[in-house]
């Protein structure tokens, strides 16, 4: 059978490559980000009361509405920002299907997207399968700050939609109000779509403040957030997410979810709805994962790595060019081999495989692997 791959440059991701390499080397594992420890029970048992008392049939198509009201609240609590809870908030299988059906719904032939990079790999497959292009800014280590007159240079009539990721992973860099007042000006009078990838809001570091795209009113007006409970509530398998945008967008963007998910897993859904009524069960995500970073680079702070605190998102990443000038993905892959732990390249992530020579690696584990890992770190 012959036929053209819509994707002829997508292969197996990184994140496969370096567990599978884990696995079979018997190596910690930083490299995928997920918690190595349970999902608190208190969660579980209200999901498995969501099965018991008949949350069993298709939720409506735009999420429980006991979980839209919830979010909704969410909004109002840290942003004072309001998005109406039948008009617009659509649940997710994830934020993936959430940023996938964004594309879709927008993208068209030749349309551009502008991206950064290093970016989070979903983005430039959906632009492409949409026949839509990326254009690409490259950002560099340490800081990865933003040069907002490349970006205005960056965009032409063709430019559709801007994707941003704050908290950012792969870097784990914020963007600074100052950031988003940028966007807002250059985006300000077009039609150009901000899709905000926010997946890591409630994980932010050192009292920082996480800047939604919510809080700048016009910026708001243009923007679809996503969101991701797997990383707020450590169950990434569940895969359930969330996006909100005014009502125009939303509009359009369910037109195109009816009839690629149309509903996703109704008890779970219910369940979070429950679990939401304590906003401790968000708010405390920033204490529980800077005492995670914190035991970390204390116990490495010997190493011959290099590093910045991590700002926000529950990844470090690891200069290592003090030890070696091999390429990152050698030396990722030489770490897991030999040294037993493992941890995601940079590169992967950048333009043209731009190597900086740095890991990165997910604390988003049990202490004791946290102290395990930094053992090995320390004597490389
Ligand atoms: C920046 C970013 N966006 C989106 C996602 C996908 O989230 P989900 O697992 O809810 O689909 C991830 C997951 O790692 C991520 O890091």
């Amino acid at each position: 059978m012959n036929f053209n791959s819509k994707l002829p440059n997508v292969g197996t991701t990184i994140f496969t490559i370096m567990s599978a390499l884990a696995n079979e080397h018997k190596a910690i594992n930083l490299s995928q980000g997920f918690p190595n420890y349970p999902s608190s029970q208190k969660l579980n048992d209200l999901v498995t009361n969501a099965m018991n008392t008949g949350y069993n049939q298709y939720a409506p198509m735009a999420g429980n509405l006991d979980l839209r009201l919830a979010i909704a609240h969410k909004y109002e609590l840290l942003y004072k920002s309001s998005y109406h809870p039948e008009k617009e908030i659509t649940v997710t299988a994830g934020a993936t299907q959430a940023i996938y059906t964004i594309i879709s719904a927008f993208v068209r032939l030749n349309d551009e997207v502008i991206i950064f990079k290093p970016a989070y790999d979903c983005y430039e497959p959906a632009v492409e399968i949409n026949g839509g292009k990326t254009v690409a800014i490259q950002l560099s280590a340490p800081n990865y700050g933003v040069n907002w007159d490349e970006v205005a240079s960056k965009i032409s009539p063709k430019t559709k939609m801007i994707i941003i990721n704050s908290p950012h992973n792969p870097s784990g860099t914020i963007w600074s109000k100052e950031d988003m007042l940028q966007l807002q000006k250059i985006t300000e009078n077009t039609n150009i779509i901000v899709l905000s990838d926010e997946v890591y809001e409630h994980i932010v570091f050192d009292d920082a403040q996480h800047q939604s795209a919510c809080l700048f009113s016009d910026l708001k007006q243009r923007s679809f957030i996503t969101a991701s409970f797997g990383k707020t509530f450590h169950n990434t398998g569940w895969k359930i997410g969330y996006c909100c945008a005014p009502e125009a967008l939303m509009t359009e963007f369910r037109k195109v979810h009816q009839f690629n998910v149309f509903s996703v897993h109704h008890p779970s859904q219910k369940g979070i709805a429950d679990y939401m009524q304590d906003a401790e069960t968000y708010l405390g995500l920033n204490t529980f994962f800077q005492r995670k970073r914190d035991l970390f680079l204390n116990l490495i702070s010997e190493s011959r790595f290099k590093f910045q605190p991590s700002q926000g998102t529950y990844f470090q990443v690891l200069d290592y060019s003090e030890i070696t000038d091999e390429y990152d993905v050698d030396f990722a892959k030489r770490l897991t081999k030999e040294f037993k732990i493992a941890s995601i390249p940079l590169s992967v992530f950048n333009e043209k495989d731009k190597d900086d020579k740095v890991l990165r690696f997910c604390f988003a584990k049990t202490d004791e692997t946290l102290l395990k890992a930094a053992e090995v770190l320390k004597h490389i």
